[in-house]
């Protein structure tokens, strides 16, 4: 007999056939159920209380070819653009001031020493013109291990680095299939990012073309299976200057992809309670309420852009990406009320860290 979607949101553990099944929920009360679920169960473990992130875009220059990104190597379209340290300072001086509590640093994928050393003076940098009181999350690709050891010496608290899709096979279909862009590579580089003592983020693309509702419940059972401190995901949205772009006529609609997104969001925080959640850009790109419809689907974190307006329009990983025009003050008012409407609490100044990293590391 067919089990009732209450009886599956019980269960300790999902299985692979029950989260699929739920992900498949098409009703519109059935979806409801678990988002309401997802909202109790962060309301019980780690609060109605909501982290922010001040997002400085370092740089668009990459060395990869993602056939999905807006900024792949390969798009010759997009102006390449390093932010110099003044502005990195001016960004990260004014998420201290506004009490942000954290910063995410994030850049396209780049390799060697001046890259390493780069990173790792601006974080030295960071931290004096803030005492120390701002904790940061890198999102600067695959690295080697002595790379990630430097970063996290040098006062880097947590790393971001998302799967983007579990699946092999469709790894393959939405990265060129050469040593670069190696699957194992990047499984590799998040166990180095553990070893080196990071709280470790990871995360997919959801409604990637020819992607199964069996493989987001793989891409659910693989961040328990990794026991990850924190989680970005969020839907996929075609770029037109990609070659993914070529099966666009293909994907889920939009408003498919945004509803999956927020059952993904769900199911998550039902299965890991205590990691941290972030309610990506993404999801407002496909929904202006996008934000606080993920936070109520259970994410726990957001991240206002503060890269100087002017860089903005050259870091378009995909279309239509919002707020390119609103400068960092604009946006974080709107964000207080906004998020007040619903219910929720900005964690001033409060550093954020992943209750799940404190619960794993006390052992
Ligand atoms: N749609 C949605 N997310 C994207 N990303 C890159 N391109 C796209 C896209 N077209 C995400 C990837 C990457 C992160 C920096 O942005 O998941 O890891
Ligand atoms: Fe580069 Fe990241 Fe875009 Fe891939 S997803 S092309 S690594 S910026």
């Amino acid at each position: 007999m067919k089990m009732q979607v209450s009886e599956m949101l019980a269960q300790q553990k999902m299985t692979k056939e029950m989260l699929v099944e739920l992900l498949g929920l098409t009703g519109q009360t059935d979806r409801q159920t678990v988002l309401d679920h997802a909202l109790a169960v962060k309301a019980a473990s780690v609060g109605r209380k909501v982290y922010l992130r001040g997002l400085i875009e370092l740089s668009n220059v990459c060395g990869k070819n993602c056939f999905y990104c807006g900024i792949r190597a390969g798009n010759k379209q997009v102006h390449r653009y390093t932010l110099a340290e003044k502005e990195v300072i001016d960004a990260a001086v004014f998420a201290w001031k506004h009490q942000f509590g954290s910063l995410v640093i994030q850049t396209g994928e780049q390799s060697g020493e001046g890259f390493a050393l780069l990173i790792e003076q601006l974080l030295i940098r960071i931290h004096e013109h803030t005492r120390h009181e701002l904790t940061i999350t890198l999102s600067c690709g695959e690295q080697p291990a002595e790379v990630y050891q430097r970063w996290k010496k040098a006062g880097a608290d947590r790393y971001l680095l998302r799967i983007e899709t579990t699946n092999r096979q469709l790894y393959y279909t939405i990265h060129p299939n050469d040593a670069h862009h190696a699957y194992e590579n990047r499984l590799e580089a998040l166990h180095h990012l553990r070893n080196s003592g990071f709280q470790v983020g990871t995360g997919v693309m959801i409604g990637l073309p020819g992607q199964t509702l069996e493989n987001l419940a793989d891409d659910l059972l693989f961040f328990q299976k990794m026991d990850v401190d924190m989680v970005g995901m969020g839907p996929y949205i075609e770029h037109a200057d990609t070659p993914l772009y070529s099966l666009a006529d293909t994907l889920r609609p939009p408003k498919e992809r945004f509803e999956l997104s927020l059952l993904m969001i769900a199911l998550l925080r039902i299965n890991m309670p205590y990691i941290n959640i972030a309610s990506s850009t993404a999801l407002e790109t496909l929904d202006p309420l996008g934000r606080q419809k993920g936070l109520l689907a259970g994410a726990n974190v957001v991240m206002p852009n503060l890269t100087p307006v002017s860089d903005r329009v050259n870091y378009q990983l995909y279309n239509n990406k919002p707020n390119l025009d609103k400068d960092a003050s604009t946006s974080t008012a709107s964000l207080n009320t906004v998020i007040s409407e619903i219910g929720e609490t900005i964690g001033f100044a409060e550093p954020g860290n992943s209750l799940h990293f404190k619960r794993r590391t006390a052992k």
